[in-house]
Order: structure tokens, then sequence, then C-alpha cells
């Protein structure tokens, strides 16, 4: 039961209600705001001057008729680095209980894990940088409450194999973190319809990459009734912004624009796939499914380095588990693009 999973405390919290949980409208003299209303010119009129609605049911609304899934186990965060340390600060209880998190993947796990002094455990991702089903469930110890595993994997570019992911979701007896940060760019590999049936998968996902919003700090999890109901228990009372809100609510009403953004991103990134291969010092170019490649190449950290004093900045991956030599460059503008080749065989 994903009950017993739960830190006691949280179980037991009472948690901090508003006159917002009941009321949005009438004479608001409930929350100290400013009635005269904000400093700054309400350009969308908002309502600035207001806290914004603590149960997010707007945005779950809309949220949920893009994913057919029910708004009930919807949840908005301040990024989906917000969910990762809520996610942590429900079932792990700090000294105590553990993390178990497969290498190499995306760096916020572990530093979720070190602020809320729980405990990691590492397994190698094997080879092809998939679930190493067997090592990983051996990994697993009596406290270890949760896995985070990451598909598309960040750095590595790869979605995870279904079966294998499976295979552990379905004898892990914690709860299964599924990052989908990337799925845009491979919608059809998502574990969406693998979470209606199994209740420890939670999918986190954000708005920062295929929607282009990463400034605006907006993810969202996706998980049975019973953890999103305690992610709200525990989250701060008004976490997500009116700002961000309405800038959300506009992209849902555009996902045709973000489908664009995906189809030109993959196909530059095909382009720049190719136009990498051909480069002789490349010894290998990994497959990607996300907006990202990692090529491994003779003295990464210089090529790195004279990059950046060359204006390019990509991503150092070298020092992590199975990426020797590895770098890491975002798909950017066509144009951008060319100018990464242009002067990374200059370098060389
Ligand atoms: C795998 C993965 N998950 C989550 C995030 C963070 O997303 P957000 O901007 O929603 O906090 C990133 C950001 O790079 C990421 O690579």
């Amino acid at each position: 039961m994903i009950e017993n999973l739960v830190r006691k405390n949280i179980l037991k919290l009472k948690p901090y209600t508003s006159a917002r949980d009941s009321y949005l409208e009438g004479i608001l003299l409930d929350a100290n705001e400013n009635s005269l209303g904000s400093v700054i010119k309400d350009e969308h009129n908002l309502e600035l001057n207001r806290y914004p609605d603590p149960a997010q049911n707007k945005l779950r609304k809309n949220l949920s008729e893009y994913l057919d899934v029910s708004p009930k186990k919807l949840f908005f965060g301040v990024g989906s680095d917000e969910i990762i340390d809520l996610l942590i600060r429900i079932f792990c209880n700090p000294k105590k209980d553990s993390v178990l998190i497969p290498l190499p993947t995306y760096g916020m796990y572990q530093v979720a894990c070190d602020v809320n002094d729980v405990k990691v455990l590492n397994v190698p991702l094997n080879k092809t940088f998939q679930v190493d089903i067997k090592a990983t469930l051996e990994a697993v110890q009596k406290n270890t409450k949760m896995i985070f595993l990451c598909s598309p994997n960040n750095p590595t570019g790869n979605v995870l194999s279904k079966d294998s992911v499976l295979q552990i979701v379905k004898k892990f007896r914690g709860i299964v973190v599924i990052d989908e940060a990337y799925i845009d760019f491979r919608e059809n590999s998502s574990f969406l319809s693998e979470l209606l049936k199994y209740k420890n998968i939670v999918i986190t996902r954000t708005f920062s990459k295929a929607w282009g919003l990463a400034g605006i700090r907006c993810g969202y999890s996706i998980a049975d009734e019973f953890i999103t109901n305690l992610l709200f228990k525990i989250k701060a009372p008004y976490n997500l912004n009116k700002l961000t809100s309405n800038a959300i609510l506009e992209a849902l009403a555009k996902v045709k624009v973000k489908d664009k953004f995906v189809s030109k991103i993959n196909s530059e990134k095909d382009k720049l796939i190719l136009q990498l291969k051909k480069i002789p010092q490349i010894r290998r170019v990994l497959p990607t499914d996300a907006n990202f490649i990692v090529f491994q190449i003779n003295n990464a950290d210089v090529i790195f380095n004279r990059l950046a004093s060359k204006g390019v900045i990509i991503r150092n991956r070298s020092k992590e588990l199975g990426l020797n030599d590895c770098l890491r460059v975002t798909v950017g503008t066509a144009k951008e693009n060319q100018v990464f080749i242009k002067k990374l065989k200059e370098i060389l």
C-alpha cells in the first residue's frame, strides 16, 4: 500500500489553510492583500494584487483536456525540480530512508536527496544506458523508498525500454518516478498509459523544454490521486504564480506551435548528427530521443573550454559514469548549430 511508504509526519500533517481554498471571489478581505491594486500595470487583468488559486483548478482542467487524464491526478510545480523535491519530502525520512538513482542521469535527483539528508544508492545503467533490472533490484535496501528513472534520459538522450521499466515498477515495493522532461521529442514512448495501471508510478514533465517556457518555471506531475493529494498537502500554499499560470493556459491553447517546434528541433537534430558523424575526431555519437546530442571526442575537456572561449557553450559530461570524453550539445537554431560545427572544426 502506498500509504505505508509515506512519512508518518506527512500523513499526520495539518496543511496550511487559506480562505482562498473555499472562496476565490467576493469582497476579499481575508488575506491582507492590497485591495487598491498593484504598483505595476496588470496588463492581462490577472488581479496581480490577489493571491493565485491554491488548488490550481483552471490549470488542472485545461491540462487534463490536453492529456486526457483526470485533473485529480495532476499537480503543478515551480519547475519539475520543485516536484522532485516534494516527492522526496513526502516519502523519505532524513537519515533513515534511501533513494535509488541509476547513473548517469540528471543531477538534481542527487542534489534534492542531499538537501533533504536522504541517502542515495547508485547503480550503473547498462552499456546502452538502459536499466539493468537485476542490478537495480539487487541494490534496493529495506528502506529504499523511491527509484528515479529518466526517459528520455539526461544526459544520454535515450528513452528507457518499456519492458525493463515495467519490471522494476512491478517488483519494487516503492515509488518509481519517471522523469519525462524530454518526452515531447518522442511522444509515443511515454509511460502515461502505464501510470493508469500502476499506482506506484509518478510521471514528471516540464514546460521548460519543447514548450519553450524555461523562464517561467513550471512543471507538472501525473500520479495517483492519493500521491497528488499529498503533493497539494505539503506544497507552499501559492506555489504557482499568476503570471506563470496565465502563460501556461496560453501555451495549452497553442499545442500546435509546440508540435512545430518539436518537428523543427528533431529535423535540425538529424542534420546535426549527420555533421557530427562526419568529423573524424568524433569517436561516437550517441543515439538520442531528446533535444540534445552526446558525442565522444578525444581531449573533451580542452575542446569544451576552447568552444566556450569562442562563445559556444555546451556541456562537459566527461566526468559522468560511462561518459568519458563525452560532450553534450543542445540542438539550437539552424544558424547556432552551424556556428557550433564551424567553431568545433576550427578547433580540431
Ligand atoms: C531530466 C530533467 N528533469 C527535470 C529538469 C528540470 O526541469 P524544470 O525546468 O521543469 O525544473 C531538467 C532540466 O534540465 C531535466 O533535464
